[in-house]
């Protein structure tokens, strides 16, 4: 019997990385955590604390100082390192140039070190990020998914749930397109509890207001920002939306989720990534959902799309 371990690579350990270790070792989801950063004392100082925080959890998972040569055995390798978000401005757009040679170089080593698992990007701007690492890495699109709009997905879903005063799981909606100023809402889409939400707004006017859906799509989209510049980073949510796809890969679960994928064709588009609905198992995207939506909402995705393609003569540089 050949038992395979379970191994993770994180490569980049700020807030984000070293949130995303917490997540994944309190869901038990894996055997063994590498952790690799430019800082080395900094990243001990991180698998000590993280080390030290198993005795408590339900399972014991093996947290080490990482090398690129991790790669090699790994299934997972999640990329978080990246440049400073700016402090003015807040458009993820702005970090780009900046991050192009930070990928660069750590796509190259893990292509040294032979990885042919799934590439999880998380850094920012993601939906470019995600291109970039793709094209650079040689590896099959299904297995390169950036985290994309899960994250903006959460957000929505709570503002909608707060909105309503229900559980956030039982509000069915997604953001779609560019993690960042385009992203978009298919509200036509969007059920509460099997409702539609137009009906739902219609028969709880004197909760919901008339026209919610500008406020709910503005909350969204300033989500990260509210928080970032306020504590100086956002971690937990983008950790349990990265660890929220790893699991259903992990687990070849069939989750359906918003994440930023290679269209070739699906919304009319192609060669670019985005974030639409994939359904993920334990090849990666399996296949992407094509929601119909009204010729005003594909309009709507159809900028997010151009929007990111306009930047896209910078990677091929
Ligand atoms: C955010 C960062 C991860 O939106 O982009 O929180």
């Amino acid at each position: 019997m050949k038992l395979e371990k379970r191994k993770i690579v994180i490569i980049g350990c700020g807030h984000v990385g070293v949130s995303t270790a917490f997540c994944l070792i309190n869901q038990g989801l894996c055997d063994e955590i590498a952790l690799i950063d430019l800082n080395e004392e900094k990243v001990l100082g991180e698998v000590l604390d993280l080390s030290q925080s198993i005795e408590y959890m339900n399972r014991n998972t093996h947290v080490k100082v990482g090398r690129y040569e991790d790669c090699e055995d790994a299934q997972i390798v999640i990329i978080t390192a990246s440049v400073p978000t700016p402090q003015s401005g807040n458009d993820r757009l702005k970090m780009l140039e900046p991050s192009l040679n930070v990928m660069k170089s750590i796509i190259t080593q893990i292509k040294e070190h032979h990885f042919d698992g799934h590439l999880i990007v998380v850094s920012n701007p993601v939906d470019l990020m995600s291109y970039y690492a793709y094209k650079l890495s040689g590896l099959p699109a299904n297995q390169v998914i950036g985290t994309g709009t899960t994250l903006d997905t959460a957000r929505l879903k709570y503002f909608i749930a707060q909105k309503i005063q229900v559980d956030p799981r039982s509000v069915h909606a997604m953001v779609i397109g560019e993690h960042g100023d385009s992203e978009m809402i298919p509200w036509s889409t969007v059920r509460i509890g099997g409702k539609d939400i137009y009906s739902v707004v219609q028969d709880n006017q004197s909760r919901l207001g008339q026209e919610p859906y500008q406020q709910m799509k503005k909350d969204t989209i300033q989500a990260g920002w509210e928080i970032f510049n306020r504590k100086g980073n956002t971690c937990y949510g983008i950790a349990s939306s990265t660890v929220g796809i790893i699991r259903t890969i992990l687990h070849n679960e069939n989750q359906i989720l918003p994440v930023s994928t290679l269209l070739r064709g699906e919304y009319g588009q192609d060669d670019l990534f985005i974030s639409v609905p994939a359904i993920i198992d334990r090849s990666g995207v399996r296949e992407i959902v094509e929601l119909r939506m009204t010729p005003q909402e594909q309009e709507e995705f159809n900028q997010s799309c151009q929007r990111l393609k306009s930047f896209y003569d910078l990677l091929n540089q």
